[in-house]
């Protein structure tokens, strides 16, 4: 199947990330290059485009739709290891960062990775299968019913988290839930019929949930983004587009940390900490998608987009 994904925001995201040929830039969650294509015509013929995706799939269509020769490298890896993976890379410092936060279109839509509530398969949602580690099955199969609660509360803001988590409990007591159907009917069953009448799929919470735990999205992102602005020259961008209010929380926080500089308390008459601002929010407000671009790419809907350069 073809790889396809519009890229969100695209526009606003190389207006932030401040581009110029010649620029050194860093995309990573490089997807199928949607981002990474415009990027890197605008720094060509001098710059250098480092692409990381966790995604076999994401990577291969990107060498193709890019073509990068001397002007970049792609690397399979986690920007959880970032440090690690640009030092490997032989890179010395970035001018822009770029993370395109979630999952992409094909993830989604490629039934057999068990991302997608609308088709059955596997309930697996890892993002880097080869990589190992649990699976959302694992998941449904092994948690307490409070953590399956939890979960499916915070990270999906599911308000039937309880109920769906008795009803998962008691539907795996009879035999393993295995499939993205059978957890689909296991939700539908949990959610009253009143509720399940409006509004988007009734599975749709808990499919995000499970995806974001079984791939520690929101556990990275933190440690990600310092490593990132440790790696930034001055005067260099960091462009994050989230999908998520937690990762959008995340994403505020970090920035409005590392623009504040003095972490000592209000009524210290004189700063002990030393600690100095090393970003300036470009961004005020958070960036989101104009009506038009929501109505072409459903997919835009929940985005947020928040920028910072290096000072
Ligand atoms: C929303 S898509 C990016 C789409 C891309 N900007 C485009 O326009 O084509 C997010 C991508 O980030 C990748 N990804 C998510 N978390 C990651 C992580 N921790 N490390 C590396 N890649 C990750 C996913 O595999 C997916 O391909």
């Amino acid at each position: 199947m073809e790889y396809r994904h519009k890229p969100v925001l695209l526009a606003e995201v190389t207006k932030h990330l401040s581009l110029h040929p010649g620029s050194i830039v860093v995309d990573c969650t490089l997807g199928g290059a949607g981002h990474a294509k415009r990027i890197h015509d605008l720094i060509a013929p001098t710059g250098f485009l480092v692409g990381i995706d966790q995604d076999d799939a994401a990577l291969v269509a990107a060498a193709d739709a890019l073509r990068l020769g001397q002007q970049g490298i792609l690397l399979k890896g986690d920007f959880g290891e970032l440090d690690t993976l640009l030092s490997e890379a032989g890179l010395a410092y970035a001018d822009a960062f770029l993370f395109d936060l979630g999952v992409s279109s094909p993830q989604l839509d490629f039934a057999e990775r068990g991302f997608s509530y609308h088709a059955d398969a596997s309930l697996d949602m890892r993002m880097n299968p080869a990589g190992g580690g649990s699976t959302a099955a694992d998941v449904v199969d092994s948690y307490s019913e409070s953590e399956l609660t939890r979960i499916l509360r915070e990270y999906g803001e599911e308000r039937w988290a309880s109920r769906i988590a008795a009803f998962i409990v008691a539907a795996r007591a009879r035999r393993p839930i295995r499939t993205t159907g059978e957890l689909v009917e296991i939700v539908k069953a949990a959610i009253p019929a009143s509720a399940r009448r409006t509004g988007p799929h009734p599975a749709r919470r808990t499919f995000q949930a499970l995806r974001i735990k079984v791939n520690h999205e929101l556990e990275k992102l933190d440690g990600a983004l310092r490593s990132a602005v440790r790696w930034l020259s001055s005067g260099g961008r960091i462009v994050v587009i989230s999908y998520h209010s937690l990762e959008d929380r995340i994403v505020k926080n970090v920035f409005a940390e590392l623009s504040r500089g003095c972490v000592c308390p209000p009524d210290l008459p004189v700063c002990r900490c030393g600690m100095k601002p090393v970003l300036h929010v470009v961004t005020k407000k958070a960036v989101v998608p104009s009506a038009e671009e929501i109505e072409a790419n459903a997919r835009a809907r929940s985005a947020k987009l928040r920028a910072a350069e290096k000072v």
